[in-house]
């Protein structure tokens, strides 16, 4: 069975390291998962005025998690925190009351950062907005990636040896959690 993956990269920047380590990711990813990007740069800040009439970016990217088996954050950690443009994409997908779209997705988090905590402390906040939202979570292996750049080659693969078998196994058990929840929830799923 091969399960359809929507991964948000919770950093806007040309050249973040989190999209570094989401390509990595994809690259490391078993074959049961097909990692495709969400985008969350064209949402306009979330008003809750505009929630029934949004403009296209809003429901194009409801549908696409909607249509999602899985969904994989990997983020930064700002100020202790989530990124601004992060949750801002999860307040837009959680609106209109009775329509959130994250309900019952199995949901992994990782992120990296320069510092020695690798996003602890984001990721923290990220599993009590998901808890609320009703959406399962991987909770072991945890992933916080200090992020060394001569880890990783710009074709996506991981040179150090460490990292890969590190990012791998996370990528594995993230596969089987999905595969759990969904034989779980899904009549006549094997
Ligand atoms: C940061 N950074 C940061 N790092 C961290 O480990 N904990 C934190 O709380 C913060 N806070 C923070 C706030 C803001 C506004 C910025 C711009 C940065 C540093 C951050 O980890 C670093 O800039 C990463 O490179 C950001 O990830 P991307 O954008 O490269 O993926």
């Amino acid at each position: 069975m091969t399960y359809r993956i929507g991964y948000l990269v919770g950093s806007l920047s040309g050249d973040s390291i989190n999209r570094v380590l989401a390509k990595a990711l994809v690259h490391l990813a078993p074959p049961s998962l097909q990692l495709e990007e969400i985008p969350i740069r064209d949402l306009p800040l979330y008003n809750r005025d505009d929630e029934l009439s949004p403009v296209d970016a809003v429901p194009t990217f409801k549908k696409a998690i909607e249509a999602s088996d899985g969904l994989l954050f990997v983020s930064p950690e700002y100020n202790r925190s989530i990124p601004a443009p992060l949750k801002n994409a999860i307040d837009w997908g959680s609106r209109p009351w009775g329509q959130n779209s994250f309900a019952r997705k199995p949901t992994g988090i990782i992120g990296a950062s320069p510092g020695a905590i690798g996003t602890a402390v984001m990721q923290a906040s990220m599993r009590s907005v998901l808890s609320f939202l009703d959406a399962p979570q991987l909770n072991a292996p945890e992933a916080y990636v200090t992020f060394h750049a001569d880890a990783y080659a710009d074709d996506g693969s991981v040179t150090d040896p460490h990292t890969e078998t590190f990012l791998r196994h996370y990528m594995e058990e993230y596969a089987a959690f999905v595969e759990r929840v969904l034989s779980a929830t899904l009549p006549g799923h094997e």
